[in-house]
Order: structure tokens, then sequence, then C-alpha cells
């Protein structure tokens, strides 16, 4: 069985961007995959964090994940800094990695501009995301394009890694969504739908209650045409809109253009409204009866144990192949 690998930074709350262009692909693929989701916490102090915020952030991913789908039964659920093998691969991607090729990843220029103190994990944190994917020989790695840049730096460094030490490191392929593998803020469909944006209506939130969702898609910006057609690059607003409603439902773009055909706007986000209503309603139930219980902390427990023992069996062959400590002396 092909292996999975993602992860998701316990950072605020999920988005509907993060739902469409990852868990959405999680919960498919634990069907037909050996599947492992990380609640990527290291990620998320490269940038500053209040710790009781972060603390109840970890909580709260780790039931997003399982009341958005995922089934402990068939995937592997953990906390990244509870397997201490990703620190220590990390270390040892970062020194393979160049600082140059570090520098050139956009989402370290993103957020490292206008800040005048940027931690330095800021800029080696895709060493550290290539450690997470790698120590798992995963196969195919689920993410929305925004990560992109990041898994292939990740695949660049196994094979680097691979020719300096000699086979070690499985090299993954990457896996992106059919729609929605960047969902649009709402407010500015040319800018992805981010957990950091500071304009709340910009965002859904898997959490939102139906009415702030009904608000929030009613004032997304749209266009003066007033046909609900597909052209990401004249009609971003409604594209958007288009993909959302795509991913959630599963009927594709062209079908939703002839259903919203003569319609004006106004019906066309009631029916976007509808479809995101309808389809996070069960998730939040889910979640309100998880978040409280000892069962979310069972399946972190025994997901900590299992990626452990995968985890420290590859860093071992890593850390022989490079001759560090006395593992090639056995
Ligand atoms: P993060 O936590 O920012 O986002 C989690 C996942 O959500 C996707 N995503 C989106 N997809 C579509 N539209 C959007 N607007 C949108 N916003 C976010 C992201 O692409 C991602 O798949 N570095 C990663 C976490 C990570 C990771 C890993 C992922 C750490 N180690 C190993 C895969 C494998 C991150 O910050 O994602």
């Amino acid at each position: 069985m092909k292996r999975i690998f993602s992860g998701v930074q316990p950072t605020g709350t999920v988005t509907l961007g993060n739902y469409i262009g990852a868990f959405r692909q999680f919960t498919e693929l634990q069907h037909e995959y050996d599947c492992i989701f990380s609640i990527v916490d290291q990620h998320a102090i490269t940038m500053p964090q209040e710790p009781d915020e972060l603390s109840e952030a970890i909580r709260r991913l780790a039931a997003t994940y399982i009341a958005a789908g995922i089934d402990p039964e068939k995937a592997t659920l953990f906390i990244q800094s509870e397997v201490p093998a990703h620190a220590q691969a990390g270390w040892i991607m970062q020194c393979i990695s160049y600082i140059g090729e570090l520098e050139r990843m956009t989402q370290y220029k993103d957020k490292s501009e206008g800040r005048e103190a940027v931690s330095s994990g800021l800029l080696t944190y895709p060493p550290l995301m290539a450690a997470d994917i790698l120590l798992y020989d995963s196969d195919i790695v689920p993410v929305g394009d925004d990560q992109k840049q990041h898994v292939e730096l990740t695949r660049d460094l196994a094979e680097r890694f691979n020719k300096r030490f000699g086979e070690t490191l499985t090299v993954p392929d990457i896996r992106l969504p059919q729609h929605g593998a960047r969902i649009k803020s709402l407010q500015d469909p040319l800018k992805k739908m981010s957990k950091s944006d500071t304009n709340k209506k910009a965002v859904i939130s898997l959490l939102d209650e139906p009415k702030q969702i009904e608000k929030k898609i009613k004032s997304a910006v749209t266009d003066s045409d007033g046909r609900v057609t597909y052209d990401v690059e004249n009609k971003p607003g409604v594209s958007n809109l288009l993909n959302i409603e795509a991913s959630l439902t599963g009927y594709s773009v062209e079908e939703l253009v002839r259903k919203y055909e003569g319609s004006g706007y106004g019906a066309f986000k009631a029916g976007v409204a509808e479809a995101v209503i309808s389809h996070l309603t069960p998730i939040q139930e889910r979640y309100n009866e998880l978040i409280g219980s000892q069962e979310l902390d069972r399946i972190l427990d025994e997901g900590a144990e299992k990626a452990n023992t995968i985890a420290s069996a590859t860093l071992s062959r890593m850390e022989a192949a490079m001759g560090l400590g006395r593992k090639r002396r056995k």
C-alpha cells in the first residue's frame, strides 16, 4: 500500500481553504492509502505564538481532523513535537540545504516581508517540512497549491541525500486537488484565503455559524458583469465561488455554470452559501462532541506511538548512511 503524508499547522481556526485544499483530499485518500497526518506544531512556532493559544489550537486541530472525516482506524494522526525524529531529521535536512534555495521560497519572502525580527526558523522551515515527509517514506503528499514549492524542495533534498549517501529516502510526488488547489480570499480574489488575514470577512472558518457564512458569501467581491461563468483571469471572484461549490458538492464547474445560467449573483451566492452550510454543519456537530472528549487523547497517543516507530527507523537509516553516531560500526 502506498503511503500518504501531510500536515496542517495549528494556528488560528482551520479555513475553508485548508479544508478544500487539504482535508477533503485526506478523507478521500484514507480509503486507498496508508495515511499519516500530522498537527505540525513545530512549524507553528516559526512565527510568534502565545503558549495557551497554541496549546488550544493543537487540540482544536486534532478535533477538526476527526470531525472532517479522518477515521483513526484507517489513518494515523499525531502531534509533530511528540515524535522527536522530526527535529532530528529536520537538522539533517538543514545541513544539506543551501541558504540561497531557502531564501527563494515564496512563502518565506511573503512571511518575512516588512518584519524587523524574522526567526531563523522561518527560513529553515522547508527542511523541517522535508523531514516530516521523508521520515515516513511517503509516496504522495496531498497539499494545496501554496505548498507546491516546498514539496518540490523536498524532492530535491531527497535526491541530493540519496546521491551523496546512497539510496536511503523515497522521493515523494505531490497531489493537488482537482478544484480549489488555491481557494481565494472572499474580499480580494487575487489573494489566497489565509488564516492570518486581518479582514475576517475574507475568510470562512470551518466553525463559522450559518448566518456568518451567508453574510460573508453575500458580501464576497465579484464583478459587474452579472453572468456566472468560469474565467479565472477576468472573473476571479465568481470563479472562486464556483470552485468552492464544485469541490464541496462533487458537481463539475461546467455543471454549475449550467445550473446558474440566467440567474443573477444574488441567487448564485445563495446557492454557494447553501452548499457550504450543508457541508459544514455535520462537521461542526461532530467537532463539538469531540473537543472535550478523552477519545481525542487516545487517538493522539496511539498516533504518536505508531509515528515514532516508523520515523525513528528512518532516522536511524539516515544517520547510518551519513556516518553519524556509531551506527555504521554495527
Ligand atoms: P498550512 O497549515 O498553511 O495549510 C494546511 C493545508 O491547507 C492548504 N491550504 C489551502 N489550500 C487551498 N486554498 C487555500 N487558500 C489554502 N490555504 C492553505 C495548504 O496548501 C496545506 O496543504 N507547511 C505546511 C504544513 C506542513 C506540511 C508538512 C504539509 C508541514 N509539514 C508535510 C505537507 C507535508 C503549511 O504550513 O500548511
